[in-house]
C-alpha cells in the first residue's frame, strides 16, 4: 500500500464545513459540501488518522433578524428551529459531525470577544467615523440588508451589503447610493457614526507568503492570490444591531456576522474538547492540520479574511481550504426564487429514497471543483446502472451463491492476484480522497466492482460447482474477499448501506464504520456462516422519476406565476395618468396556441398585432381555455412588456384577463393592432 501520506498520524486534523445559516431548510446545494467532507473524514479515520469534525449553525446577520421580524418571532426562536432541522438532516444523511454547535452559544460569544480584544490590542482594529444610511422615520441606522439603493460600482439596484443583481461586489457600510429604508420604504439619509475596522491591508505580505502553500483545491488558492494581488480593503467589523455578539464597550453595536461565524470553528472545537477531554489548543494554537470545506462563493472569507484574523490574534491558520463548485438543478442555475431547488427532506427523504444514494450521486457525479448538475433522470441512471447493475449485482450474486452452495466462507487462501487488486483499490481510493478528487476515488472502486463481476462471470462458478468443487470454493473465496474490500472501501461513501452489506458477509460483531482499510486485506476466515442475503440496492422505476420531475416542475411553474404577479398583487393608490399611459395596450388575434412542456398553466401563443410578424406571448390561461378555443380569438395585449423567458420560451407581451382567468375581448371585432385607451380622453 502507498505509505507516504499528507497526513502524518501525529498531527491533529480538524475538518470543518461552512456553517449553514439557520434561516432556511437544507437543500442539495448544502450537501454538496457536507457529504464530501464527511467522506473525507471517514476515509482519514480508516487510514488510522485521528480527526475532529465540527460544524454549526450560523445564527447572526441581518437576513435572520429581518426574517424573524417578518414571521413575528424572536431571532433566537427562528434559529433554534433551523438549527434543529439541520441537525436532524445531517443525522439522516449520515453526516457525522463530532460537534454541531451554534454561533449564538455563550462559548462563541466569549471566544469572539477574546479574538476581537486581541486584535484591538495588537492594533489591527481601529475606529473610524463613517457615513451610514439612517432612516429618520424609523429613527435608526440601517445595516446591510436593511437598506437598498444603487450600486456605486455598476449603477444597478443593490442590497446594502452586496450588489446582488449587478456586478456582484461586496458593499461596505456607507457605500450604497440613494439609500432607501427596507422597513418603511422611505428615503434614508447619511449620518456620521463611529465604527470599527479590521486592518486587512496590513496582512498583504503575510497572505502573499501564506497562500501559495495553502493546500486544498486550486480554485480557492488561485482566486485568493489574484484578489490579494489586486487590493485589500480594511473591513468594517461592526454593525448597528442588537442581535449578535456585542462589540465591547459600545452599546447598540455588534460584531459583523462574518467575524463571529468562522470563530464558530474555534468555539465548536472547544465544545467538542469539553465533551470528550480532547485538546482544542493543540489544534488552534499548535502544529495541526485545519481543513475547511466550503462552497466556492465564500473563498474570499476563508482564504483572505479568516487567515488574517487568525494570524492577527495569534492562532493557527488553515492548512487547507477545499472549495466545491456550484450546483445546478436539471441543468438550470440553482435558484430558490425560480424554483430550481431540491429540498433534502420534502423532495428526497420523504419520498423514501435512501440517503446513501444521494451521497453516492454527490460524490461521483463530477470533480469536486466543477459544477454539479442534479437531474432525476441521471440519478435514476446512476442508481440503476452503477449501484444496482454493478455493485449490488456483484455483492448479491457472490453472497447468494456462497450461501446456496457452501453455507459458509470456504476454507483456503485468497489468490495473490486478488489481494494485489485490493491493495491497488485501497491506494486509488484513498489517494483520490486525500486529493479531494472524490469522483476519481469512487470511480476507481466501481471499476474494482466491475473487475469482481468479470471475474465471477469468467470463472463460471455455477459450472465449477458441479465439476470441481474445490476450484469453485477458491473462486468463491476470492469473490467474497473482493466483496469484503468493496464494502470497507465504500463505507465512507454509503455508510448505511455498507453496514447492511457487512452484516450479510457474516461480519456482524463489529460495525464497518470502525474498520480500518487494512482490514480489507485480512482474509475472511473460512467456516464463517453466510446467511441468505437480502437485496441491498433496488432499481428506481420510471414512474417514480416522473413523479419527482412533476414535483420539481410544479415548483418551477409556481415560481414563474409568482414572478408574473398572479399572486399577492399589491396595487398602489393614486397612480397618475402619465403612469397609466406608459402601458401600450393593443388588440390582437390569436393565430396559434400550443401547450408548454412542463407547465399546467402556461400556453404559448402567436398573436397578430398588425405587425409584420406575429408575436410570441406566453400566457397563464391553460386552465381556462383549450388551444382550439383560443384560435382566432381577439385579445387585449400589453404590447410593451420587457421580454421575459418562461420555460425556455421568450414572451413578448401579456394578455389581459380577469383574476379568475377570463380573457378580455373587444365588444365587436376590430383591426389587429388597434390601440386600447381610457375613454376619459376621447
Ligand atoms: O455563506 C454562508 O452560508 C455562511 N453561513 C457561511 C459561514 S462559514 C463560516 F465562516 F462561518
Ligand atoms: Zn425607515
Amino acid at each position: 500500500m502507498r505509505s507516504v501520506s499528507d497526513f502524518p498520524v501525529e498531527k491533529p486534523v480538524l475538518v470543518t464545513c461552512g456553517l449553514p445559516y439557520a434561516n432556511g431548510r437544507c437543500h442539495i446545494g448544502h450537501l454538496r459540501t457536507y457529504v464530501p467532507a464527511d467522506i473525507f473524514v471517514r476515509t482519514l479515520r480508516k487510514r488510522g488518522q485521528r480527526v475532529v469534525f465540527v460544524c454549526g449553525s450560523d445564527t447572526h446577520g441581518t437576513p435572520i433578524v429581518m426574517n424573524a421580524e417578518e414571521l413575528g418571532v424572536l431571532p433566537g426562536e427562528l434559529v433554534g428551529r433551523y438549527h434543529a432541522h439541520f441537525d436532524r438532516i445531517f443525522a439522516r444523511m449520515g453526516v457525522g459531525f463530532d460537534y454541531f454547535g451554534t454561533t449564538d452559544a455563550p462559548s462563541n460569544h466569549s471566544r469572539t470577544l477574546q479574538i476581537v480584544d486581541s486584535l484591538i490590542e495588537a492594533g489591527y482594529v481601529y475606529p473610524r467615523d463613517i457615513e451610514l444610511a439612517y432612516c429618520p422615520r424609523c429613527d435608526r441606522f440601517l445595516p446591510d440588508r436593511y437598506v437598498e439603493g444603487v450600486c456605486p460600482f455598476c449603477g444597478v439596484r443593490a442590497r446594502g451589503d452586496e450588489c446582488d443583481q449587478g456586478c456582484g461586489k461586496h458593499l461596505e457600510p456607507g457605500e450604497i447610493r440613494d439609500p432607501v429604508c427596507k422597513i418603511c420604504g422611505s428615503g434614508a439619509e447619511y449620518r456620521t457614526q463611529e465604527h470599527f475596522f479590521f486592518r486587512l491591508s496590513r496582512f498583504k505580505d503575510f497572505l502573499l507568503q501564506y497562500l501559495p502553500g495553502l493546500r486544498g483545491t486550486s480554485n480557492a488558492r488561485n482566486y485568493a492570490i489574484e484578489w490579494v494581488n489586486q487590493e485589500l480593503h480594511d473591513w468594517c467589523i461592526t454593525r448597528n444591531m442588537e442581535w449578535g455578539v456585542a462589540f465591547p464597550g459600545h452599546d447598540g453595536l455588534v460584531v459583523y456576522v462574518w467575524v463571529d461565524a468562522p470563530i464558530g470553528y474555534v468555539s465548536f472545537t472547544e465544545e467538542w474538547a469539553k465533551q470528550t477531554g480532547g485538546d482544542w489548543e493543540a489544534i488552534w494554537r499548535g502544529d495541526s492540520r485545519i481543513i475547511h470545506f466550503i462552497g466556492i462563493d465564500i473563498v474570499y472569507h476563508h482564504c483572505i479574511f479568516w487567515p488574517a484574523i487568525l494570524k492577527g490574534a495569534g492562532y493557527t491558520v488553515p492548512w487547507a481550504v477545499v472549495a466545491s463548485g456550484m450546483v445546478k438543478i436539471e441543468d438550470k442555475k440553482f435558484s430558490k426564487s425560480r424554483g430550481y431547488i431540491v429540498w433534502v427532506d420534502e423532495d428526497y427523504l420523504e419520498h423514501g429514497f435512501h440517503p446513501d444514494l444521494l451521497r453516492y450521486y454527490l460524490a461521483s457525479y463530477t470533480s469536486h471543483t466543477k459544477e454539479l448538475n442534479f437531474s432525476w433522470k441521471i440519478f435514476q441512471e446512476k442508481v440503476n446502472k452503477e449501484l444496482v447493475g454493478s455493485l449490488g449485482n456483484f455483492l448479491y450474486r457472490t453472497t447468494l451463491f456462497a450461501h446456496k452452495n457452501f453455507k459458509e466462507v470456504p476454507i483456503g487462501d485468497v489468490s495473490s492476484e486478488v489481494m494485489d487488486r485490493i491493495g491497488q483499490a485501497i491506494d486509488e481510493f484513498t489517494q483520490g480522497v486525500e486529493e479531494y478528487e472524490f469522483k476519481r476515488a469512487v470511480d476507481s472502486v466501481m471499476a474494482f466492482s466491475d473487475f469482481g463481476n468479470t471475474y465471477f462471470q469468467s470463472m463460471e462458478p455455477w459450472k465449477l460447482v458441479k465439476t470441481d468443487r474445490e476450484a469453485c470454493a477458491s473462486v468463491l473465496k476470492d469473490c467474497l474477499q473482493i466483496a469484503k474490500a468493496l464494502v470497507v472501501l465504500l463505507e465512507p461513501v454509503m455508510p448505511g448501506l455498507m453496514e447492511v452489506a457487512w452484516r450479510e458477509l457474516g461480519l456482524a460483531e463489529e460495525s464497518v464504520h470502525g474498520v480500518a482499510y487494512d482490514e480489507a486485506l485480512v482474509e475472511l476466515e473460512g467456516g464463517r456462516p453466510i446467511l441468505k442475503p437480502e437485496i441491498i440496492f433496488n432499481k428506481i422505476d420510471d414512474g417514480k422519476i416522473d413523479e419527482m420531475e412533476a414535483i420539481l416542475d410544479k415548483r418551477i411553474t409556481e415560481a414563474v406565476e409568482k414572478e408574473m404577479g398572479f399572486e399577492n398583487m399589491n396595487k398602489s393608490d393614486n397612480i397618475s395618468f402619465d403612469e397609466f399611459e406608459q402601458l401600450d395596450l393593443r388588440v390582437g388575434t390569436v393565430k396559434e396556441a400550443s401547450r408548454i412542456k412542463g407547465s399546467d398553466k402556461l400556453l404559448k401563443l402567436a398573436v397578430d398585432l398588425g405587425e409584420t410578424t406575429t408575436r410570441v406571448i406566453v400566457a397563464g390561461i391553460a386552465e381556462s381555455y383549450t388551444t382550439e378555443e383560443l384560435c382566432e380569438k381577439q385579445v387585449v395585449v400589453v404590447a410593451n412588456m420587457k421580454p421575459t423567458k418562461l420555460f425556455g420560451v421568450e414572451s413578448h407581451g401579456m394578455l389581459l384577463a380577469t383574476e379568475n382567468g377570463v380573457l378580455l375581448e373587444p365588444d365587436e371585432p376590430v383591426e389587429n393592432g388597434c390601440v386600447v385607451s381610457p375613454t376619459a380622453i376621447k
